[in-house]
């Protein structure tokens, strides 16, 4: 892990209200891991002293990417740079996905929103191909089926006001693809935490592992402030663990979604 100022090689629309930057970051990007996240410091907005965590979506040589939609006072500053103007970047961050192994369970990522980001270098990386399900309220919150079915992934895309793919929620194709054959599958998940705690169910249910990203609020993003902790089972008992270190991935058989902050 390492701080260092990254300067921007391209900030464009993606849809709507999302956007896709990309900086230059030499000693970060090579050694980023599915699932992991940068912590940055948007430097025009003088009086926010707070980094933005995003996940790490592509790493291309000494380039990383972030997809990241403008919803306050940082991110929409952040969509308003240009190309060769400078950030601060601490990453890669936090304990990612695991990589599934040659011959191992097949992949079934669950995505909702900009939890997409964080699915795409597991998707790159995965020896094999698998389905990842992709969800958001309406046609513009799908961000980057393209960039997954390029990879040679199955998409499967659903929409709550069905305006792209199939109408309701991500989870119900799942369920559906479950239904069919659970054996040797192993589930992937990033998105809002209703969602997580759904896929966290149902992977109970059919008896599949899964992992989960979960999404918290950051503040210092390198263990020192415990903002971002959540209840976590260990051995006989539980203790709060921080998602900016131990997580933000988790095996879903150990987060506790009663004891809530
Ligand atoms: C591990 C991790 C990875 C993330 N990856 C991405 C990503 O790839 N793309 C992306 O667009 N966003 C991502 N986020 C959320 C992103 O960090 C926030 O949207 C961002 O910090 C908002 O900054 P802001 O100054 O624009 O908003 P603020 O003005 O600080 O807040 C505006 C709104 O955003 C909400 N917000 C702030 N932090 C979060 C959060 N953690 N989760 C949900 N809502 C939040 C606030 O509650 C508020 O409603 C991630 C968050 C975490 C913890
Ligand atoms: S954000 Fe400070 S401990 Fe996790």
């Amino acid at each position: 892990m390492v701080e260092q100022t990254v300067q921007i090689v391209s900030n464009e629309r993606n849809t709507d209200l999302y956007f896709r930057l990309v900086v230059r970051a030499p000693q970060i990007a090579p050694t980023v891991q599915p699932g992991q996240f940068a912590h940055v410091r948007i430097l025009p907005l003088k009086d926010a002293l707070l980094r933005r965590p995003f996940s790490i979506f592509q790493v291309q040589g000494d380039t990383f990417s972030i997809l990241y939609k403008a919803v306050g006072k940082g991110t929409e500053v952040l969509s308003r740079m240009h190309t060769g103007e400078e950030l601060s970047a601490i990453g890669p961050l936090g304990h990612g996905f695991t990589v599934p192994q040659p011959g191992g369970e097949i992949p079934l990522l669950v995505a909702g929103g900009y939890g997409m980001a964080a699915m795409y270098l597991l998707a790159q990386r995965s020896p094999q191909k698998g389905i990842v399900f992709v969800g958001g309220r309406r046609r513009v919150d799908i961000l980057c089926e393209d960039d997954f079915r390029a990879l040679g992934w199955d998409v499967r895309a659903t929409t709550e006001d069905g305006s792209h793919g199939e109408k309701g929620l991500v989870t119900q194709p799942l369920i559906a693809e479950l239904k069919h054959g659970n054996a040797g599958r192993k589930l992937f998940a990033c998105g809002p935490t209703p969602m997580l705690k759904a896929v966290g169910k149902i992977a109970e249910e059919f008896n599949v592992p899964a992992e989960l990203s979960m999404d918290e609020h950051m503040c210092c993003g390198v263990g020192v402030c415990l903002t971002c902790v959540i209840p976590v089972k260990t051995g006989d008992g539980w203790e709060y663990q921080r998602t900016c270190t131990e997580g933000p991935v988790f095996d879903s058989r150990h987060v506790i979604w009663e004891v809530a902050k």
